[in-house]
């Protein structure tokens, strides 16, 4: 051998050397963990496509939240499933509606925990759509429909939300949100916008626990084509624009190239969900023995962190805040 060659291995042999030279780190203070809130008292209603995630009544809720922030987690994001729909959601902007209540709730219960709520209208309209639908057309109208997302996130910064996450894709939704915020006091209140969000299959899951799947057509309307990457740097930039504080991409998985660029393009932080349907697939296969469930999300985890996410909303948060520090 005529020169010394690179040997990586030398710094792989131990744990401890394989720690000096580690890249990137998960840790719980990286995760918001999502919550399904609805009415009644004492419930848990077990959601079945995702093992382990319960539909809970508030006060199961403040108990979940608690015990996510005890394990380290920072962050919760709240979706709510409400008692009766209607074509106008009206649901999602009630000060006494569900997300509202909870909130109330979880921040006289903790504090110091950051209460994200989800900000759309798919869960308290008769239709199961994002926005209002027009009915002879079937349209999901966009500028009616930001009046009522705007009016949602102020009721929600009311109850106490200390951000706002607008899941809603219409167009324009992070400038009507931001003014509305602004004229009723609410200038403090951040908006993490879910900036590309797919049209995915990976929510299937998610929409039976939210009870919130379209009862005609679907979202395609709306939420962004999977084969779009270009796109999807666009919505970014005019979320930005409209002043999104946090931007999003979602789902996390089949989209890290998507993460990446997003990262590239902005200095805001970015945050990643790592989807109903992500969760489903490792539980199942964890189930059924099929893969190792701790050491496989970690890598999961680990993954979309290393694309570029500053943060990641994953139903696994409490597991693996527990798997790290033990
Ligand atoms: C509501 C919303 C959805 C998700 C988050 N907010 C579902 C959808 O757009 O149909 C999906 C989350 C998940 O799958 O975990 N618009």
């Amino acid at each position: 051998m005529p020169f010394p060659i690179q040997r990586l291995r030398r710094t792989r042999r131990t744990g401890a050397l394989r720690g000096l030279v580690r890249e990137t780190r998960l840790s719980p203070s990286d995760l918001v963990y999502p919550i399904f809130v609805t009415v009644g008292e004492d419930v848990r209603n077990p959601v079945a496509p995702m093992p382990g995630v319960f539909q809970l009544s508030i006060n199961h809720a403040v108990a979940e939240a608690k015990k996510a922030h005890d394990l380290g987690v920072p962050a919760v994001l709240l979706f709510g499933i409400p008692e009766a729909k209607d074509e106008a959601a009206s649901g999602a902007y009630d000060p006494e509606g569900i997300v509202q209540l909870a909130t109330r709730a979880i921040k006289d219960a903790a504090p110091e925990l950051i209460v994200i709520t989800d900000v759309c209208l798919c869960e308290y309209t008769s239709h199961g759509h994002c926005g209002v639908v027009e009915r002879e057309t079937g349209e999901v109208l966009n500028d009616v429909s930001l009046e009522l997302i705007a009016r949602t996130a102020a009721s929600h910064a009311e109850a106490g939300a200390d951000v706002v996450a607008p899941s809603d894709m219409m167009d324009g939704r992070v400038a009507a949100i931001r003014s509305e915020l602004d004229n009723e006091g609410y200038g403090n209140t951040p908006i993490l916008a879910y900036a590309a969000k797919y049209a995915s299959a990976f929510y299937g899951p998610f929409r039976e626990a939210a009870d919130s799947a379209p009862q005609f057509g679907d979202r395609r309307s709306y939420q962004m084509d999977p084969a779009n990457a270009r796109e999807a740097l666009l919505e970014v930039e005019l979320d930005i624009e409209e002043g999104a504080d946090i931007v999003m991409v979602k789902p996390a998985l089949p989209y890290l190239d998507v993460l990446r660029r997003v990262r590239e393009t902005t200095r805001l932080p970015v945050a990643a969900y790592s989807v109903s349907g992500e969760f489903a697939m490792i539980k199942a296969a964890a189930q059924n023995g099929w893969l190792d469930e701790r050491t496989t999300v970690l890598e999961a985890l680990t993954g979309i962190k290393r694309a570029g996410a500053d943060i990641i909303i994953t139903y696994y948060a409490p597991d693996v805040a527990r798997w790290l520090s033990g």
